[in-house]
Formats: C-alpha cells, structure tokens, sequence
C-alpha cells in the first residue's frame, strides 16, 4: 500500500501530520532501527518517539537508510520529563535532533505536565523558542488534561497543535478531546490498543469476525475515524503490516456506537495529575 493512501489532518499552524503512524515506546534501543526500517518499508511515513524511550538514534538510523526524502516523513519527538527548566529543554532538544539526526522535527511536545514540577509553562517558553527558530514545524503537550491546557493557553502565545493523551475502547477520554476540539488542538491518541488488552473484548472480537477483520484493525479503524492520529506500536512484521491496513473498509454507525460504549475509564497508563515522576 502506498503512503497516498494515509490520509493526513492539518494541524493549526497548517503543518499536515499522517493520521496513521508508528510509535516505539518500549521498542528496544538495539532493535530499534531494524523496527522502523520495516515500518517504513511497509508504508508508514510517521514516526512518534520520545527522549524518554531512549531509541531516538535508532530511528534516526532507519531513516537516513532509508534514501527518503526530508519532506516524506513525519517525526514526533517530546521533552524528557527531567528537562522541564528552559535551558535545560533547549539543550535536551539539541540533542534529539542530534540523535535522530536531523535538521528539524515535525513535532516536539511536553512529555508530561507533571503538575507537582510545576514548570511546565517555563518549558512551553523554551518549545516557543523552538519553533520560532525553525527546528520543530509544529509544537505540541501530552497528557494534558484541561486544567492543564487552560494554564498554558492563559500563560503563553502559541496553541498547541497537539494533545497527545491515552484513547482506547476502554478509556475514551472524552472530556479531554472535547476540550482539544474546542481549541483547533488535534487529539492523538496513544496506547490506541489499550497496549493490546481490549483485542480479547468480546464486542470487537465479534465486529471483527463480521467483516472479516482483525480484532486490532477493527479497534485502529474506530479510532481513524473518530478523527484522531495514531500510532499503534509492534516489534512483529505481520502486526505491523496488520496494522497499517485500515483504509479498505468502514466500520457501520452501529458498529462505531458498540465500541464506544465499551468506555469504563480504564487507564494502562497513569493519571496525568498523579504523574510526577522526573527520574531519567
Ligand atoms: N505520550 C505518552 O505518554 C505515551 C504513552 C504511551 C504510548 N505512547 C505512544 O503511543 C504508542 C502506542 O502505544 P503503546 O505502545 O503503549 O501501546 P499499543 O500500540 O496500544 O499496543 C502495543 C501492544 O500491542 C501489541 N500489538 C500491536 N499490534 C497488534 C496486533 N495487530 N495484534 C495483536 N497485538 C498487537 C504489541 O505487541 P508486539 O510489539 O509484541 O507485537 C504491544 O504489546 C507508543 O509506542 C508511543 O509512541 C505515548
């Protein structure tokens, strides 16, 4: 499949980002650039890591092998929790470009608000600086629950383009992704599996026997069209390839209602407001 078929979202600086990509929280720093080389191979042109995930250079890695062109691809990077002092971000941010060897990235966001730090409006200061110089096409937070937004959009110039926060079957977020859209904030949901969890839930096993899909394409496509990015992680070639082919088939108004009424604000991951945790 090609990378036409991906359909891409603006975000409200106007910078297009692919609603599909491919996230490696957790894929090995040593296997990262076989990984991302498959995933690439495969089709995918959207590539969401983190400082914190420690594998920047593999990426970096799989892209220079690649032969791509600069403008071809989608890069999302985010600020290590450690780093929220401005020049602490700004020299943190140095050394992402360094390691995924680039000149910019697509995206650089706040990892975390980390609401008992308290600084994250000073790093927001230092990703301003960021994107006026040119480095970052777009800058955005993640886990930021609206409390959080209303600060930063009271305290400072730029909007974020992005909100990056835990959207599963399980876990539809929904507060948060209505205040995202009242904003011009485009929603990216992350864990969209549910880290694999809500594949076994009985509702999408049966929607996904229906149209003869798989549990995961079902769940993926149900995201997709709702409107939020995505970027389902896998170390398994058949899953990524899975993954990837969601552009072939719809889901029924029935189908997409039974999914979202599986919300039981079941998280995988933590709280932002309880997420305070700056250890590297
Ligand atoms: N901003 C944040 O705080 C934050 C937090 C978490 C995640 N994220 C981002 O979101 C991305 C995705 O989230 P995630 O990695 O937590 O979880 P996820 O994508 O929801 O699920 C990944 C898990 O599902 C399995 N899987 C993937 N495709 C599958 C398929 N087709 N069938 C069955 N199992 C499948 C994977 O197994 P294998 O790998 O073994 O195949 C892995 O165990 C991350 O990689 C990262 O980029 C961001």
């Amino acid at each position: 499949m090609s990378n036409e078929s991906i359909p891409s979202l603006p975000l409200n600086n106007g910078v297009q980002i692919p609603q599909l990509g491919f996230g490696v929280f957790q894929v090995p720093p040593e296997q990262t650039r076989d990984v991302v080389s498959t995933a690439l191979d495969i089709g995918y042109r959207h590539i969401d890591t983190a400082q914190m995930y420690r594998n920047e250079r593999g990426v970096g890695e799989a892209l220079a092998a690649s032969g791509l062109d600069r403008a071809d691809y989608f890069v999302t990077s985010k600020l290590n929790n450690a780093f929220h002092a401005h020049d602490d971000a700004l020299a943190a941010f140095d050394l992402t470009l360094e390691e995924l060897q680039l000149e910019h990235v697509d995206l650089f966001l706040i990892h975390w608000p980390l609401p008992a730090v308290d600084r994250y409006v000073e790093a927001w200061g230092a990703l301003e600086e960021i994107y006026r110089s040119g480095r970052a096409r777009a800058i955005g937070v993640s886990n930021f629950e609206p409390h959080h937004l209303r600060r930063l959009m009271d305290e400072t110039t730029v909007v974020p383009a992005v909100n990056q926060v835990e959207v599963h079957p399980w876990l539809g977020n929904e507060d948060v992704r209505a205040v995202d859209a009242e904003h011009g904030i485009v929603t990216e949901a992350w864990s969209p599996l549910g880290r694999g969890r809500v594949l076994e839930d009985p509702t999408i096993a049966r929607i996904a026997e229906n149209l003869g899909r798989t549990p995961a394409q079902v769940v993926l496509r149900w995201h997709i069209e709702r409107g939020d990015v995505i970027f389902p992680k896998s170390v398994t070639p058949a899953r990524i390839g899975e993954n990837f082919r969601l552009f072939d088939f719809e889901l029924s108004q029935a189908d997409m209602a039974d999914i979202t009424a599986l919300d039981r604000g079941e998280r995988v991951g933590s709280h932002p407001d309880e997420m305070n945790n700056t250890g590297r």
